[in-house]
């Protein structure tokens, strides 16, 4: 059980918040598979604040999308708690502040990771946000472990750290690498052990290096976290959350998705892209989102091939009925072993 203020989940594995494809498609598949809390690509607190059409559909929720994490990005803490207080109004169940995020773009605007060097700013911008949802939702906080590794930088990290639980946030997820090493090394799990030491009945949450189920009993085991992201993990991978569930609850491994379940999650993945981006840019998302199921493919040099080249929906219809035939004989389903290639530099931010 995750306690985050008012909100309970039984599940501490959450699904992260991914710009580019944690969107309303990636979590109804993933809730269908076990995930319950999950986060929405985070957004930039202006275009929260833009009223009209666009900005109705950019935050649109569906009934079958919750309990969902809206997460915003931003400089000024006025405008800042001003968007979360539009979040909630549009049913988000919780407000997560993003101080983490390492894009040159965002850094030079002085957002996300770059509020890691300025503890005052931050905090200010926690307590607006604060004052703004005035108790009418939980609100989080994700930074990474510091701006780089300088003893300054761990400073700021746990003044802000301090400070944000002193003001009043139920959680702050930590995601062991600094701004500055991007994706670049392993995520530092010697910090989340360190810092959740610091926090006792705090609520922190781990970020990093989450691929598999053994991942997040490991970490929460090792590091005392209270719960984990699935970020890069859950790219084309949805059955990381049944696979979490039963591992946390000591019940048996299920067995890896067969060819049959790999078909269906790419097919509601294909059908709730459709709906919420428009059939015209479905085909061009699935084949981001394909090249990470290609994964879990027994063939899976191939299929990723296949991937490479969708444009529309009907070339995945038709890479579904070539490659994802349930009656075709494949070759035995494994699990997924992605370290190798995360070790080899794949899978970095886009
Ligand atoms: C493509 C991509 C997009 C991301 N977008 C966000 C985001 O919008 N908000 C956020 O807090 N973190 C974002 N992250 C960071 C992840 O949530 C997570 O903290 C990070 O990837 C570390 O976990 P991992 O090593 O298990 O992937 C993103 C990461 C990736 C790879």
């Amino acid at each position: 059980m995750l306690r985050l203020g008012s909100l309970e989940v039984a599940l501490p594995a959450v699904q992260a918040a991914l710009s580019g494809y944690s969107d309303r498609a990636m979590r109804v598949v993933a809730r269908r598979r076990g995930a319950e809390l999950c986060m929405a690509e985070v957004v930039l607190d202006k275009l929260v604040l833009l009223k009209g059409r666009l900005r109705d559909r950019m935050l649109a929720l569906g009934p079958d999308d919750h309990p969902i994490g809206g997460q915003l990005m931003g400089a000024e803490p006025d405008q800042f708690g001003r968007a979360a207080a539009e979040l909630v109004e549009h049913g988000y169940d919780l407000v997560d502040i993003n101080f983490g995020c390492p894009v040159r773009k965002v850094l030079g605007r002085c957002r996300g990771g770059y509020l890691l060097t300025t503890p005052s700013v931050a905090l200010d911008i926690v307590k607006s946000v604060l004052d703004r949802v005035g108790g009418r939702r939980p609100v989080t906080v994700k930074m990474r472990r510091g701006f780089d590794d300088s003893a300054e930088s761990e400073r700021n990290f746990f003044e802000i750290f301090d400070g944000a639980f002193d003001l009043g946030v139920a959680s702050v997820t930590v995601h062991g690498r600094t701004v500055e090493q991007r994706y670049v090394g392993p995520s530092n799990r010697d910090f989340l052990k360190k810092v959740k030491g610091r926090a006792g009945d705090r609520v922190v949450l781990g970020s990093g290096d989450i691929f598999s189920p053994e991942n997040v009993a490991d970490v929460m085991g090792e590091t005392g976290v209270d719960g984990v992201w699935i970020a890069r993990g859950a790219i084309g991978n949805p059955f990381i959350f049944r696979e979490a569930r039963a591992l946390l609850e000591g019940a048996p491994l299920p067995l890896p998705p067969s060819i049959a379940e790999q078909r269906r999650a790419l097919e509601e993945h294909l059908a709730l892209t459709a709906e919420t981006h428009g059939a015209d840019r479905a085909g061009i998302i699935l084949r981001k989102v394909g090249i990470r199921y290609a994964d879990l493919h027994p063939l899976r040099d191939e299929v990723r091939g296949v991937f490479i080249g969708v444009r529309t929906c009907a070339d995945v219809e038709a890479v579904l009925q070539r490659w994802y035939d349930p009656a075709g004989e494949w070759p035995p389903v494994e699990r997924r072993k992605v370290m190798d290639r995360v070790a080899a530099g794949a899978l970095l931010e886009e």
